[in-house]
Order: C-alpha cells, then sequence, then structure tokens
C-alpha cells in the first residue's frame, strides 16, 4: 500500500503537470488573442508579465524539480477582490490612521488607540483562539468612530483578511428592496472572517422585531463560532441591552478587551469642528 507522503506526493506532481498545462495552454491563447500596437508591435494584456496573470509560475528548485512559485502579485490581487466583495466604498477605503488627526478630546483619543491596538494584534488574537475578539466604538456622534473602524477594515483587507461592511441603516433596506437575498445576505455576515456592523441600532425610534431577529441570528452564530465583530454604534452597551438582552450581553462580551464609549460631548464632533480636513 502506498503511504500517505507517497501518494501526496504522486498528487503534487500530477496537480503541477495540470497546471503547467493549464498555464501553456493559457499562454497559447492569449499570444494568439494580444493587441497589435499601432506599429505593428504586439503588446499583451497581461497585468503582471511575470506570472502572465497565473498568480504564480512554474520554475524549478535548487535540485531541479519542477515547482509551482507563487507570484508576488498574487496578495495584492487577492486584496483586489476582498475591497469589492467588503461593500467598502472608495471614499472609504481611503480612512486610515495616518488621516486621523490626534487633535481631539481623550475619549477619542483613547478610541484611536483601541483601534490601533486592535489592528495591531489581530493576528495574535486569531492565532491565540481567543473568543472575545471583537471591537465596539460606542457613543458620541460624529466622533471618528466609522473613520477609525474603516482604518481597521483597510488594514486588514490589504493584508489578506475578509472583511464584509454591513451598515445599519443602508443595509437593511437594501434587504427589505429584495427579501429573496435575506438567506444569502445573513449567511454571508454569519459567515464572514470579520463582520464590521456600522451604526447598530441606528434610529429615532426602536429597533423592529425583523431587525432584532436578523441581528441576533448574525450575532449569535458568529458568537457560538468565535468570529470576530467590529461594531460602532451611538448606543452604549447598556442601550443596546435595552434594546435586546441576548444581543447586546453577547456584543458586550465579544468586544470585552476591546470597547470605547465616547463621552456624549459636542466638542466630540468633528463634523462642528472649524479646523476639520474634509478628505
Ligand atoms: N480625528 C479625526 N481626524 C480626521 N477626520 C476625522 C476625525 N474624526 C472624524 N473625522 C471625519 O469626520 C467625519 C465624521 O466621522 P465618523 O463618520 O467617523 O464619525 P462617527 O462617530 O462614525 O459618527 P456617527 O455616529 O454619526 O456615525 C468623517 O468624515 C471622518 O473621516
Ligand atoms: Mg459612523
Ligand atoms: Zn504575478
Amino acid at each position: 500500500m502506498k503511504s500517505i507522503k507517497q501518494a501526496t506526493k504522486e498528487f503534487d506532481m500530477e496537480e503541477i503537470r495540470r497546471r503547467a498545462a493549464e498555464a501553456r495552454k493559457k499562454a497559447r491563447l492569449r499570444s494568439s488573442t494580444s493587441d497589435t500596437k499601432r506599429d505593428g508591435s504586439h503588446q499583451n494584456s497581461y497585468r503582471c508579465p511575470k506570472c502572465k496573470d497565473e498568480e504564480g509560475f512554474l520554475t524549478r528548485s535548487e535540485d531541479g524539480a519542477e515547482i509551482w512559485r507563487i507570484c508576488d502579485c498574487k496578495g495584492a490581487r487577492r486584496s483586489e477582490r476582498l475591497f469589492k466583495s467588503s461593500s467598502i466604498t472608495e471614499k472609504f477605503q481611503q480612512k486610515s490612521f495616518n488621516s486621523f488627526s490626534l487633535n481631539v478630546d481623550p475619549g477619542v483619543l483613547s478610541a484611536y488607540h483601541c483601534a490601533k491596538e486592535y489592528a495591531k494584534t489581530f493576528g495574535d488574537l486569531i492565532k491565540s483562539k481567543e473568543k472575545n475578539n471583537g471591537i465596539a466604538l460606542l457613543g458620541q456622534v460624529g466622533s471618528g468612530k466609522t473613520h477609525l473602524l474603516m482604518a481597521i477594515a483597510n488594514h486588514l483587507i490589504r493584508h489578506g483578511v475578509q472583511v464584509v461592511y454591513f451598515p445599519w441603516v443602508e443595509g437593511f433596506n437594501e434587504i427589505k428592496d429584495n427579501l429573496s437575498l435575506l438567506d444569502e445576505r445573513i449567511q454571508q455576515l454569519q459567515k464572514a472572517e470579520v463582520l464590521y456592523i456600522d451604526d447598530v441600532f441606528k434610529g429615532r425610534s426602536r429597533p423592529t422585531e425583523f431587525q432584532i431577529e436578523q441581528l441576533f441570528a448574525i450575532v449569535n452564530y458568529r458568537y457560538l463560532e468565535g468570529k470576530p465583530i467590529m461594531i460602532s454604534s451611538e448606543k452604549t452597551m447598556n442601550e443596546m441591552c435595552e434594546f435586546d438582552q441576548a444581543i447586546g450581553s453577547r456584543i458586550s462580551e465579544m468586544c470585552e478587551n476591546f470597547t470605547v464609549v465616547i463621552d456624549r460631548e459636542m466638542t466630540s464632533n468633528y463634523r462642528l469642528r472649524k479646523d476639520k480636513v474634509v478628505l
């Protein structure tokens, strides 16, 4: 009987041969469809000439064996795909820690440090299988909560982590407009590597039963699976618990290592500042 190692090796060779044949076929196809420049010379449309957009290429190892090497462009392409599927708009992709002014009230500064620390230690949190691996920035309107969580999301995506963005009001409007997508969307929010819910429980009135039910399905799934959430809300944990204790207490536990509540003071509202820099 073949050992597992032997079988794996044979499988690897088979895989390499398959990829090589595929790469040759694609290369032939591409060269036959390459554009012709005005001067008559050919230019191909590869974004990465090194791997001909295969994200890897066949090469030989030191001992002469044919190996598949991953190209440097693969990471950037993954981030590009992750940004596209994250629902993060181009404007939000500009938000970063560098563009966040530190000339702010102490509560906002704590939120900044908390967010920075979270971004820095995210990899370790996941590796250590820490269950309480979320972050919540709560309180004062216009104080930079969304900006800071976006800075984290952008940082994570650039490092290859999948983040899905769900803005409370717009997200539910979209679902209401197309209820046939409900199951698919909720599953996506449950299973994303990281879920960022912006402005949880926003609105002058109570959240609807429908919103509570869907949010519970999402939060409870992630709670049981130990999957990270990022939450921004004008509400405090207590206020969230008043709306729904099952949801509020789970969010509170999941984010207990990274929660900042920014006091409700108008001086912390960046939108009202005369010296604000608008990007
Ligand atoms: N310290 C800061 N430096 C630079 N820009 C900031 C800062 N704080 C907030 N902003 C900018 O001010 C605007 C409002 O901030 P943001 O949307 O992040 O606030 P928020 O706390 O999420 O508000 P809301 O509770 O209304 O959702 C954004 O354009 C954001 O980029
Ligand atoms: Mg916000
Ligand atoms: Zn490449």
